[in-house]
């Protein structure tokens, strides 16, 4: 794993935004969970996974909270609602904002590239964008992504593992999915679910 250190102004860049939607706690999950798949597919490259994945979620902070919940999580269709694309083309831009004045300016367009349409876009670009998908799919199977994540679709724990078992067929690698299964099962024997 590459030692989050590594993107230290990032990270400290990008921290003001980070309260929004609990992506204090989305953002460095799905950073480790990048990792473990760079590691799985080495073709994918790493820095820009590593950064997309970091600033992904970061045009969040541009949107009331309410309405993210109500739009973007509980509503019919809530993947292609507009604050969807409204977080992906503020992600964009407060990506590029950020980025620039690091020593990562120079991944500014590969980076911006997944962000823009990473949830509404049908069909992934390439492996990074394919790495990117699945880390950001995976922290909501491990204990506390799943505490989070159940809350913005107000569902308790079990019903919130029977949601996010449909959700592995959108997986988009064999070895996401892989991680997914594991990890789903360590979660469920945590909070007893196969006893509940
Ligand atoms: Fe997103
Ligand atoms: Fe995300």
């Amino acid at each position: 794993m590459t030692d989050p250190q590594r993107y230290a102004t990032v990270w400290k860049r990008m921290a003001p935004y980070m309260a929004a939607r609990r992506n204090d706690i989305h953002l460095p999950l799905c950073f480790t969970w990048v990792q473990k798949l760079c590691d799985a597919y080495p073709d994918a490259d790493r820095d820009i996974c590593s950064l997309a994945i970091m600033l992904h979620d970061i045009g969040w902070y541009s949107i009331d909270n309410d309405r993210i919940m109500e739009e973007g999580f509980r509503s019919e269709n809530y993947i292609q609602s507009d604050v969807r694309y409204l977080h992906e083309a503020e992600g964009v831009r407060m990506a590029r904002e950020i980025l620039s004045g690091t020593e990562w300016v120079h991944l500014t367009d590969p980076v911006c590239t997944i962000i823009d349409g990473h949830d509404t876009r049908t069909a992934p670009r390439d492996l990074n964008d394919r790495v990117v998908r699945d880390a950001d799919k995976l922290w909501r199977y491990e204990l506390a992504g799943l505490c989070v994540s159940a809350e913005w679709f107000q569902d308790d724990p079990k019903a919130y593992m029977t949601r996010i078992t449909g959700f592995l067929r959108l997986f988009e690698t064999d070895e996401g999915r892989a991680m997914a299964e594991a990890e789903m099962a360590r979660t469920s024997q945590a909070l007893m679910l196969h006893i509940l």
